[in-house]
């Protein structure tokens, strides 16, 4: 892998946060997107994500919000890590630590999110057992700038699908998902050729 990485070091550098399955940042990896990812970091040691970055090559960092004494103590670890990286863009795929003032304003413009809700419905937790609850006919995922409000910064795609007679949240995170995978690598490819 070495050598791949060194043939295409020229090409824009990204980080990608994870803390969880990583089915996003698999999708991410496998797209053969123009970019170098430089590093994935995760706040979780246990996080799936962290296995699928080996089987591509990419280094890993975890950085553990519960070795830190405080949220801003936290945050200033992964602007550190990040910041020695100087990456093009910072990709959020299924983190779920909030980033305070300090890292958005660091990374300003540089830092995108996806999320598994028709935004502005359902930011935060929980987004299907919601859109169930309320009777939506549609549920979907979108990508977004992320600032200092939780899941409500700028939109930058949106993709929906139906909500179909008996199905549960467990099968709408399934298909979502999969949409989730397409969207966000076109997304970021865009980005990439600003
Ligand atoms: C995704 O559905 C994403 O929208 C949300 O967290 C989930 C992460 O899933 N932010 P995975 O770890 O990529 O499988």
């Amino acid at each position: 892998m070495t050598d791949v990485q060194g043939e295409v070091a020229e090409l824009p550098k990204v980080v990608i946060l994870i803390s969880g399955a990583g089915s996003n940042l698999r999708a991410l990896l496998a797209a053969s997107l123009p970019m170098r990812c430089e590093c994935v970091i995760s706040n979780n040691p246990a996080a799936g994500g962290l296995a699928i970055a080996d089987t591509f090559g990419v280094p890993t960092c975890v950085l553990n919000h519960r070795n830190f004494s405080s949220r801003d103590e936290f945050d200033q670890a992964l602007i550190d890590v990040i910041s020695e990286i100087d990456p093009k863009l910072i990709i959020l795929a299924g983190f779920m630590r909030r980033l305070g003032a300090e890292f958005v304003r660091t990374f300003s413009g540089k830092v995108l999110n996806i999320h598994p809700s028709l935004l502005p419905k359902y930011p935060g937790l929980n987004t299907y057992e919601r859109a169930l609850a309320a009777g939506d006919e549609w549920v979907g995922t979108s990508v977004h700038w992320v600032t200092e409000e939780v899941d409500g910064g700028p939109l930058l795609a949106q993709r929906a699908v139906p909500v179909l007679p008996g199905e549960t949240a467990a099968c709408l995170r399934e298909k979502v998902q999969k949409i989730e995978h397409v969207l966000y690598s076109s997304v970021i490819r865009s980005l990439l050729a600003e």
